[in-house]
């Protein structure tokens, strides 16, 4: 009798925890109705199914419990029960799947007038590139990345010495257009996604996955890394702005390219310090360096320089130039103690270097 009233609790609770709990799907901001009429339809037939077999189970245990009747007749098989259940379990399967398959044959199929854009990701960031004005994405190859080459741009494609380069988490998108979002990793599986535009998809090392939608609705989006891809996972989140076409056209028109590179005279105005700065966050450091002295995935850089740090292997060094330099140069050489070996090698040029430790050196006090 016990288990009969746990089950019907169970029942009961879940019903009610889905019609008055507090977490809904925040509202759609883009052309994909259709995933949520499609998650309905398998909320649904789950959830009828959940009702009604726990149900049946409340109602045989009450029904067939000890002392009611004696003994229950072995049964080893009834060829017309499973046909029966065989074909009533494969139609309401189909009926599952079905929706499924016919939105995502859409979802991957986009308008022939789509606007590419490519997201590329890495441990554990964020960047982007469009086409340029000639309208094509030049190739690309991870062998060709390096430092002044961070997207790995094909040296010998003339397509991509106009591809604006973002390199930045923030991606903007002009309103009412169909995009195509390509995507691509350079180190291990993430994922893409804005829960408001009801759009996700792998990014695979090595291939380049596609999906389509069209933002809708003006605004700032959260973009977050959906597959669980290291200690950083939690912090590669980026934003999508999504804004109306002409303040998009501005914007993207003042990005860098290959044949207009960011205003490298901002390097002589700008000081190492303001330099490095910018570079942390666009190298995602600080993903997982706090700069307030609050704990993350690895030492917080504040107060950092000048203090002596202990090694895992229970040696000491203290911390200046030359120490962090090579920290960053070789992050698993040495590994700081109370820290897991997992910070990645980046990407940079010796001023870069300098200009991220000039950095750090600033938040010493
Ligand atoms: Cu990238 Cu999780």
């Amino acid at each position: 009798m016990l288990m009969v009233i746990v089950l019907l609790v169970m029942v009961v609770g879940s019903l009610l925890f889905h019609f008055i709990a507090p977490w809904h799907a925040l509202p759609l901001a883009s052309n994909w109705r259709d995933m949520d009429q499609t998650l309905t339809i398998t909320f649904v037939i789950t959830g009828i199914f959940f009702v009604v077999l726990n149900g049946f189970l409340a109602y045989t245990v009450l029904r067939f419990r000890r002392g009611k009747v004696q003994g229950a007749a072995y049964q080893p098989t009834n060829h017309k029960l499973e046909r029966w259940l065989t074909i009533v379990t494969a139609v309401f399967i189909a009926a599952l799947l079905a929706p499924g398959l016919s939105v995502y044959a859409d979802y991957v199929r986009p308008p022939s007038h789509a606007m590419e854009v490519e997201v590329l990701g890495n441990q554990w960031q964020w960047r982007y590139r469009f086409p340029g004005p000639d309208g094509k994405l030049g190739r690309s190859d991870a062998r060709f990345i390096s430092p002044s080459n961070a997207f790995g741009l094909d040296p010998d494609d003339a397509n991509g010495n106009d591809d604006p380069l973002i390199e930045s988490n923030e991606l903007r998108l002009p309103q009412d257009r169909p995009i195509k979002m390509l995507l691509r990793s350079i180190d291990v599986l993430h994922d893409f996604y804005v829960p408001q535009f009801r759009a996700r998809m792998n990014m695979v090392p090595g291939q380049i996955s596609s999906f389509w939608f069209t933002p809708t609705k003006a605004g700032r989006y959260e973009a977050m890394c959906a597959q669980l891809c290291g200690v950083g996972h939690a912090n590669m989140r980026g934003a999508v702005v999504v804004e109306p076409a002409p303040a998009f056209e501005a914007w993207v028109k003042a990005q860098p390219s290959r044949s207009a590179p960011a205003q490298a005279a901002a390097g002589d105005a700008a000081s190492p310090v303001a330099l490095g700065m910018a570079l942390a966050k666009s190298k995602a450091c600080v993903a997982c360096h706090s700069v307030d002295g609050s704990a993350s995935v690895g030492p917080s850089w504040k107060g950092l320089f000048g203090k002596t740090e202990a090694f895992a292997d229970g040696s000491q060094a203290k911390v200046d130039q030359a120490f962090l330099i090579h920290e960053i140069k070789e992050p698993q050489a040495r590994v700081v103690k109370g820290f897991p070996p997992v910070m990645p090698k980046s990407e940079l040029s010796e001023a870069e270097l300098a200009a991220l430790v000039a950095y750090i050196e600033s938040l010493a006090k």
